[in-house]
This record gives structure tokens, sequence and C-alpha cells, in this order.
């Protein structure tokens, strides 16, 4: 095999509570990560020599700045390849959105890799290459819906047949995570997720316990500083979404409706206002 193709999700997180802060400087989380059918397209080719990246986006690094050369690097390394890759990154899914879309290529690359050379790597090595490039890289190397704690690398799948249809609008600014983590306290927050709840309802497949369950306190720091994020949550509710959240450190929103035709609606709707409107349901 020479060449191979893989999708890349993009994730939201249904829940997302921050339970302390950690002495390398992390917050310790439980989150309820879950994926969704907005793809990039990971391609990757072998080649003679080094590790070359391109994608269709102008939006995101080329070098080893980028979460998927990161993810290739450490590959080669730590399985010794000595030949080189070619990536490139179709992207769909919006940068700095808090959708997890660098983590995700990073995945596809770890995955990729590890077919395209049939490495047979073990499942906890795979894993702890994944948590060493990034928070989310882990769940996005596991994929469909679990519980993360710790610093977002400790999995708990969780199984349902829920399929969820939802409107995501990302408003048109970026968000830095690092930066919405370290303006967090935990004193100005409204809402916390009960998770527990949140689970049963998963576990029983009760869509309206579910969307009453959705609740993420990094809110408490990036609506304070962009009013914009409410009012998309409110539109989206007033579109008829049974609720609507802010996915991971923001800014991107994305509203719960009953069916997909509802959804569809309400989304012809919000791209009269926004230019970033995505119709989506979980990935399966
Ligand atoms: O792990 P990653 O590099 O994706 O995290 C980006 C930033 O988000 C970190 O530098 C840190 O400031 C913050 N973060 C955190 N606690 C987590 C995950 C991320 O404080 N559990």
């Amino acid at each position: 095999m020479r060449e191979l193709v893989v999708e890349a999700p993009a994730k939201i997180n249904l829940t997302l509570d921050v339970v302390g802060k950690r002495t390398d400087g992390y917050h310790e989380l439980e989150t309820v990560m879950h994926q969704i059918n907005l793809v990039d397209t990971i391609h990757l080719k072998k080649d003679l020599k080094g590790i070359n990246v391109n994608s269709n986006s102008n939006l995101i690094p080329l070098d080893e700045n980028n979460l998927a050369y990161q993810a290739a690097a450490k590959m080669f390394k730590n399985y010794h390849i000595k030949e080189g890759i070619y990536i490139f990154i179709e992207k769909r899914i919006p940068v700095g959105a808090g959708l997890a879309g660098g983590s995700t290529d990073a995945a596809a690359v770890i995955i990729g890799i590890n077919k395209l050379y049939e490495l047979k790597a073990d499942q906890n090595d795979i894993m702890q290459l994944a948590a060493s490039i990034g928070s989310d890289v882990p769940f996005c190397v596991l994929g469909g819906t679990a519980m993360a704690r710790g610093r977002g690398e400790i999995l708990q799948p969780l199984a349902s047949t829920l399929n969820l249809s939802m409107v995501l609008v990302k408003p048109d600014f970026q968000l830095s995570t690092a930066e919405v983590y370290r303006a967090f306290n935990l004193n100005k927050v409204e809402t916390r997720p009960d998770n527990t709840a949140f689970l049963d309802t998963w576990k029983n497949c009760d869509i309206i316990g579910v969307t009453k369950n959705i609740a993420n306190v990094l809110e408490s720091v990036s609506i304070r500083k962009h009013g914009e994020i409410a009012l998309i949550k409110q539109k989206l509710i007033q579109l008829g979404a049974l609720n609507a959240l802010m996915s991971g450190s923001g800014p991107s929103v994305f509203g719960i409706f009953i069916d997909k035709r509802s959804a569809q609606q309400a989304g012809e709707i919000m791209k009269k206002d926004y230019n970033e409107v995505y119709v989506v349901s979980s990935y399966i």
C-alpha cells in the first residue's frame, strides 16, 4: 500500500465540567465528547524523504506547528520509519472553533500511518503518543462518544443508538483554548453539568433528557467575552432547538433538534445571518 485516505471527524462536547486545577497547569476535566459528521479528509502518500504537509486551507500552518505534522514525526521516530510522507489536509472543519479540528487531523495521521506501514502498534502506546500531542487527540483516535477525564486522555466509551440532528454555527471569530482556560474561574460559573444524570439519559437514548443535561462551564468565560455566543444559542432555541450549547472552549455553538427536517429548516434560516452554518448529525 502506498497511499491511504482517512476521515477525520470533528467533535463537540455535550457536557464539559472542570473539577480541579492540576499541578502541571492543566485543568482536570469531566467531559462527554461526541463525533459529528463534519469531517476533514486526510490523504497520506508514502514519499522518499521528510514530512510534507499541504492543505486546501490557508488558515492552518504547514510546518511543525501543525498537529498532524507532529503526529507523523512522532510515529516515524517511535516506529523507526526511514521513508518520508506526504500529507494533504482537505479542511472542512472550522479552525479555532472548539471542534478539535487540529486534534482530529493528528489522530487520523496516527491511525493512517499505523495502517499504511502495517505497524500493528499497541493501542496503549498509540494512546500515549496521542496524548503527548494534545488533550483531545486520544478521544479523536478512539472515536464515537466517550466520557473523558483527567486532561482528557482517560476515556470511557459510551455506547448509544442516539443519532443527534444538529445545527452548528461558527461565529466569525476564533478563540484560543489556552486563553479561555487561563481566564476560567469556577466561582463565576452559573451552570455545571450533572454528568451522572447525563449518562443515565444517554444510556436510555432519552433525547429530551440528554438535551436537558447538556452544559459547558467554559461558556462562563467565552460568553462574557463574546455575547454573540449567547445570542446564537438563543436564536437556535427560538428556531426550535431542544437546547443549544457552546462546544469546547468555543466559539462554535450547536443546537440539537428533534429530527433532521427541523434541523435543516433552522439551518436555512441561520444561514441568512451567519457565514458558517452546518446541518450535521452524529458520526456513525
Ligand atoms: O492539550 P492542548 O495543547 O490541546 O491544550 C491547549 C491548552 O488548553 C493548554 O495549553 C491548556 O492551557 C489548556 N487545557 C487545560 N486543561 C485541559 C486541556 C487543555 O488547561 N484539560
